[in-house]
């Protein structure tokens, strides 16, 4: 059978399926072929000019590392050119990035964490891009950025497709257009991204756990609960022993997740709550689990589904607890107690 690479999908899914329009299409495809490109300047390390510090901070107050703000451009260049696109918000940008005045607008809003996982870039270890897909409302204000963050504002429910790329010993796509997740593998050689896996489901049952220990003080009681629970194994409530993984960029976190099942966590805690939580709504929370949901897995902020939370800005942070159903029903049951 002939390879089925990214635009060859798309295109039997539009047709099989008429869930993809043509421009949905075509973003999917700009946004892979930007992937692949920060990709490759990633792959350069310490031969080319992009490990280490930016300088700057972004909206956030965190300091940019050079890949941060590498990936953030090619992704606005790749994009804001092509006509299918209304306007483009990113984790690094305080403001919404409007498509020029010289360039054709579409009906698309594309939301994207250009790099996760920064604190893992200058180590070697897997990073990654994880990118949303919203319907810009009929009528909605793109006047200037400022107005434009309204559009933006949707529910996760609302998302047309969602993905992730993770740069790691090999380069794989994980994408969902609410049909399913798809999985795809760069092959570098022909520049291409191929089709490998289809129809992923993720195990309801799960004996890996993947949080932050070090924030043990700081979390609610449910959390401390459950995690307690798990630690103590076979002799303790929950009757088998579990093992531990944190790499500390979600993107890795999540596709360990997708590939074997598990439970990611990164609930709030007691020196965040000002802020709401650590992850962030739009680019990671959404997307992430957009992606569980469609792999039969759950996404919860502890107390309510995450797709269900209507934002309240672009740059708002969440709790975060998703993976294999039972063990995130598990602890979400623990916080209605
Ligand atoms: P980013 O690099 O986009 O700022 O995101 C980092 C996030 C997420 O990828 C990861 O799960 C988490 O931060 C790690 O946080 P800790 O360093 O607190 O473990
Ligand atoms: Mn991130
Ligand atoms: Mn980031």
């Amino acid at each position: 059978m002939a390879q089925r690479t990214l635009a060859r999908y798309l295109t039997e899914e539009q047709r099989t399926k008429g869930t993809i329009t043509a421009d949905l299409k075509f973003l999917i495809e700009i946004v892979s072929r930007a992937c692949q490109a920060i990709s490759i300047a990633i792959g350069k390390g310490g031969l080319g000019d992009v490990l280490g510090e930016a300088g700057s901070d972004n909206v956030q107050g965190e300091a940019q590392k050079k890949l941060d703000v590498l990936s953030n451009e090619i992704l606005l260049e790749a994009n804001e050119w092509g006509g299918h696109l209304a306007a483009m918000a990113s984790e690094e940008m305080d403001l919404p990035h409007l498509v020029p005045n010289r360039f054709p607008k579409g009906g698309y809003l594309l939301m994207f964490d250009p790099l996760d996982g920064s604190s893992n870039i200058d180590v070697n270890v897997s990073i990654g891009t994880i990118f949303s897909v919203l319907r810009c409302p009929e009528g909605a204000d793109l006047s200037t950025p400022e107005a434009a963050e309204q559009a933006f504002l949707q529910p996760g429910t609302t998302q047309v497709a969602a993905g992730y790329a993770v740069y790691g010993p090999t380069t794989v796509l994980v994408l969902t257009v609410g049909e399913g997740v798809s999985v795809f593998t760069l092959d570098r050689e022909q520049g291409q991204f191929v089709l490998t896996q289809e129809n992923v489901q993720i195990p309801a049952d799960t004996k890996e756990f993947a949080i932050n220990m070090s924030n043990q003080r700081f979390w609610e009681a449910p959390v401390q609960r459950y995690v307690d629970e798990m630690v103590a194994g076979k002799d303790g409530p929950l009757g088998k022993d579990y093992n531990m993984r944190w790499v500390a960029s979600m993107v890795a976190d999540v596709h360990r997740i997708i590939t074997r099942g598990g439970i990611f966590m990164y609930p709030l805690d007691s020196k965040m709550k000002d802020k709401g939580g650590k992850l962030r709504l739009m680019y990671e929370a959404n997307p992430m689990a957009f992606l569980i949901e469609q792999a039969g897995g759950a996404a919860t902020t502890g107390r309510q589904r995450i797709m269900d939370l209507v934002p309240t800005g672009l740059h708002q942070r969440v709790p975060v607890i998703l993976g294999s159903k039972n063990e995130v029903d598990r602890v979400t049951g623990y916080h209605a107690e």
